[in-house]
């Protein structure tokens, strides 16, 4: 390996998160992991070597992810952020607070990386942009919502920030915590497009506002390339109230 890159991952202590950290640190990059609080950082302590640090913020408290961002501006900067933390049985505000507004937070907070990953999935194509509900009324959106968003945001930072490489994903319905024991798909292919999207020149993993599934150029939402929709939800996060 040519370089030593300086990558955070979100969610790493379990599932995905954690094998992309192990297999990074075992490529030699130096990882910074993040835990939800405290009794999760001590198990992680316990389960992965060769870490920089693990940072703990629970997501779905706007102060903790905004105080996480301060920090890691004091670590970073970052080559590669991976933004993989998220919830499934959730209720509608957490599944906004830690599949969207922390991504969107540690995004803008931070000094830009040279790539951002957004860890979303292919159940976002069952979702809809229902941006309205965000801001009045009763909050009823779904995972798959959630990660439609997750994906609008990653479309709306690449035609921001022209610069930096900024991809999605879906890593399969995989066996996880998340995904449960019976998921069919493979879980270290499903770990492989994150760790190739943090590092590889590529020149596919090269581009960015890509919505990625096994290394591979994926179908998506139709509404994610939406440009007064990306806005909108940009407004609404930067203006979210907690
Ligand atoms: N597994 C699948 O089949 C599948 C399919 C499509 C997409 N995905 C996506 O893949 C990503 C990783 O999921 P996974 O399958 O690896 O699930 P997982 O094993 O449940 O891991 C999720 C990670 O997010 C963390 N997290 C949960 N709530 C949090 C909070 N409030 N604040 C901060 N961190 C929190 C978890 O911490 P704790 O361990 O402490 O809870 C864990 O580290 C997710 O974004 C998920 O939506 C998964």
């Amino acid at each position: 390996m040519a370089t030593s890159d300086l990558i955070f991952i979100t969610g790493s202590s379990d599932g995905l998160g954690l094998l992309a950290a192990q297999q990074l640190i075992a490529q030699g990059h130096r990882v910074h992991l993040h835990a939800k609080n405290e009794d999760r950082k001590k198990d992680l302590e316990k389960r992965i070597t060769g870490y920089q640090s693990i940072q703990v913020a629970d997501f779905s408290v706007v102060e903790e992810v905004k105080q996480l961002a301060r920090v890691l501006i004091s670590v970073g900067p970052f080559d590669t952020m991976i933004h993989n933390a998220g919830v499934y049985n959730a209720s509608a505000e957490s599944l906004f607070k830690v599949n969207v507004l922390a991504p969107y937070w540690l995004s803008v907070l931070t000094p830009l990386p040279r790539r951002h990953i957004y860890v979303s999935s292919d159940m976002h194509l069952g979702g809809s942009p229902r941006l309205d509900e965000l801001t009045h009324g009763r909050m009823t959106l779904t995972y798959s919502d959630s990660k439609l968003l997750l994906l609008l945001l990653a479309k709306a930072f690449a035609r921001r920030w022209p610069t930096v490489k900024i991809n999605a994903l879906h890593p399969g319905w995989v066996p996880t915590k998340m995904g449960g024991a019976n998921a069919p798909d493979d879980l270290q292919k499903g770990v492989e497009t994150q760790v190739w999207l943090a590092t590889s020149n590529d020149p596919l993993a090269s581009g960015s506002g890509q919505y990625f599934f096994h290394k591979k150029l994926r179908r998506y939402h139709e509404a994610a390339d939406m440009v007064a929709i990306q806005d909108r939800l940009i407004e609404i996060c930067s203006t979210f109230n907690d």
